[in-house]
C-alpha cells in the first residue's frame, strides 16, 4: 500500500472526500495533486460538516501530513478561508499541511477571464459552464509559461514588478474579451497578494523532495483525486472538461511521485450519474425521475450550489474510466438514493448511428448522438441507510452491485449508504 489513489470515475462529485477521510488513518501522508478551488469536498463527521476546496480531507486527522503538490492551482483567499473555517471548527493545521512552492496561483484576472469566456465573450460555441474559479485561465498561463506566478514566486524580490507587467497585459486581454468592469489595479493586487503570501508562508515548501523522501522511506501515501475521470483534460469529454488530468493518469505528473510507487487505485462512482456544467451526458434524465434523484441525493454543487444534472448509471463510461485510471476496485457511493425507486436502469451499451458499441467515443459530437441501451433492474424499495454490512443489504441491492461489478469488470469493495462515516461498508482487501 505504498501509494493508494482515490479517483473519480464519472464527472466529479462522487463523494471522494468522504472516502479519503475514512481511509486516512491507514496512511502517513494524504496528497492533493490537481485541480483547485473548483473542487468541493464535503466531509461529515458526527454533527459537523467540513467543506474543503484545496486542502486534502486528511486534514481532519491530526496524525497525517497533508500535501498540496505542483499540479494544483491555488486561490489564496479561498485556501485562507478554508484554513480559517477549519480553525473555527477546532481543526489544527499548523503542523500537518504543506503547499508546494511550485503550485500555480489563481489571480483576479483568471477569474475575470473565466467569467467572460463563459458568458460567450470569446465567441466559443457552447458554454463549458465552468465553476468560474479561474481554473482554465490559470492552467492556460501555466502551460503558456509567460504570465504565470507560482506560490514560491510570491516571496521573490521581483514579485511587485511581475504583478505590474502581468496586470497591464491582462487588462488589455480583458478589454478585448469585452470586459466592461474597471481595469484591474496592479498596486492593489500586489498589496492583497503580499498579505496572502505572508499568511501562507509557514506552509509553503518544496513538496516534491518531501514526497520523494517519504516514498523512499516506505511511508504510506493516499492520493486524493479532484473532479472525475470524464473531466480529464486529455482523456475526458473535451472540451467539456476541466483543465487538469482528473483521471488516474494525473497522479504522477501532478504530485511528482513516480508511478511505480502506486500500488492500489480505488475508483469512486455513484450508483447513478451526475454532471454539473455543459456537455453531453448520454444517460441524463430530463424528467421527473431526474428531479427525484436530484432531491433524494441532494445533488447541488458544493462549490457553486448549482443543481446537478442526474441520470442512470453509465457502465460504458465507467468501464472506460476504470481502465484509463487502472483501478483495482470500485467504491459505489450513494446507494441509499436508489432505495425508494421501483425500478432502476443501467446503461450497458451505446448505439451511435444505429451501431451498437461498448467503446466510449473520443469526440463529443459522437457522444451527443448516443442512444443508451438500458437494462432494467427491479428496485429493492427498502431503506438501506442503517445497513452496516454489504452482506446485509437487501437482495435487490446486492444484485445491483454485482451487476455493476460485472459490467465494469472490477470488484466493488466499498458501498456507501449515507453521508456519515458509519454509513460506509468495506469488503475485500479494504475490509479491516
Ligand atoms: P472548471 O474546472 O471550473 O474550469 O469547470 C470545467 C467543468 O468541470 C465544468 O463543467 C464544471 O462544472 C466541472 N467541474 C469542475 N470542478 C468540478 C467538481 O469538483 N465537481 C464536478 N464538476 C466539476
Amino acid at each position: 500500500m505504498a501509494g493508494t489513489c482515490v479517483i473519480g470515475l464519472q464527472w466529479g462529485d462522487e463523494a471522494k472526500g468522504k472516502l479519503v477521510d475514512l481511509l486516512t488513518s491507514r496512511f502517513d501522508v494524504v496528497v492533493r495533486y490537481q485541480g483547485g478551488a473548483n473542487a468541493g469536498h464535503t466531509v461529515v463527521v458526527g454533527d459537523k460538516t467540513y467543506k474543503l476546496h484545496h486542502i486534502p480531507s486528511g486534514i481532519l486527522n491530526a496524525n497525517v501530513m497533508n500535501v498540496v503538490t505542483p499540479g494544483v492551482v491555488i486561490n489564496p483567499p479561498t485556501i485562507l478561508q478554508e484554513l480559517d473555517s477549519l480553525a473555527s471548527q477546532g481543526v489544527k493545521v499548523a503542523e500537518n499541511l504543506m503547499l508546494s512552492d511550485r503550485a500555480h496561483v489563481v489571480f483576479p484576472w483568471h477569474i475575470a477571464e473565466d467569467r467572460l469566456r463563459n458568458e460567450g465573450g470569446s465567441g466559443e460555441r457552447e458554454s463549458i459552464g465552468t465553476t468560474m474559479r479561474g481554473i482554465g485561465p490559470c492552467y492556460g498561463d501555466k502551460v503558456g509559461r509567460m504570465n504565470a506566478v507560482r506560490l514560491g514566486d510570491m516571496f521573490r524580490p521581483d514579485f511587485r514588478e511581475r504583478v505590474n507587467i502581468i496586470t497591464a497585459g491582462k487588462n488589455r486581454l480583458l478589454s478585448a474579451l469585452g470586459s466592461t468592469a474597471d481595469q484591474l489595479d496592479a498596486a492593489a493586487i500586489f498589496d492583497q497578494y503580499s498579505g496572502y503570501a505572508a499568511r501562507l508562508k509557514p506552509f509553503v515548501t518544496d513538496t516534491t523532495h518531501y514526497l520523494l523522501d517519504q516514498v523512499e522511506a516506505g511511508k504510506k501515501m493516499l492520493f486524493e483525486g479532484a473532479q472525475g475521470s470524464l473531466l480529464d483534460i486529455d482523456h475526458g469529454t473535451f472540451p467539456y472538461v476541466t483543465s487538469s488530468n482528473a483521471s488516474g493518469v494525473g497522479v504522477s505528473a501532478g504530485s511528482g511521485v513516480p508511478g511505480k510507487w502506486i500500488t492500489k487505485v480505488l475508483g469512486v462512482c455513484k450508483a447513478y450519474t451526475t454532471r454539473v456544467g455543459g456537455g453531453p451526458f448520454p444517460t441524463e434524465l430530463n424528467n421527473e425521475m431526474g428531479n427525484k434523484i436530484r432531491e433524494l441525493g441532494r445533488e447541488y454543487g458544493t462549490t457553486t450550489g448549482r443543481p446537478r444534472r442526474c441520470g442512470w448509471f453509465d457502465a460504458v463510461a465507467v468501464r472506460y474510466t476504470s481502465r484509463l485510471s487502472g483501478i483495482d476496485a470500485i467504491s459505489l457511493m450513494m446507494m441509499d438514493v436508489l432505495s425508494l425507486l421501483p425500478e432502476i436502469k443501467i446503461c450497458t451499451a451505446y448505439e451511435i448511428d444505429g451501431e451498437r458499441t461498448n467503446k466510449f467515443p473520443s469526440h463529443v459530437d459522437d457522444l451527443r448522438k448516443v442512444v443508451p441501451v438500458y437494462e432494467t433492474i427491479p428496485g429493492w424499495e427498502t431503506d438501506v441507510t442503517k445497513v452496516r454490512k454489504i452482506a446485509d443489504l437487501p437482495t435487490g441491492a446486492r444484485k445491483y452491485i454485482d451487476r455493476v461489478a460485472e459490467l465494469v469488470g472490477k470488484p466493488v469493495e466499498v458501498v456507501s449508504v449515507g453521508p456519515d462515516r458509519a454509513q460506509t461498508m468495506f469488503a475485500g482487501s479494504l475490509a479491516q
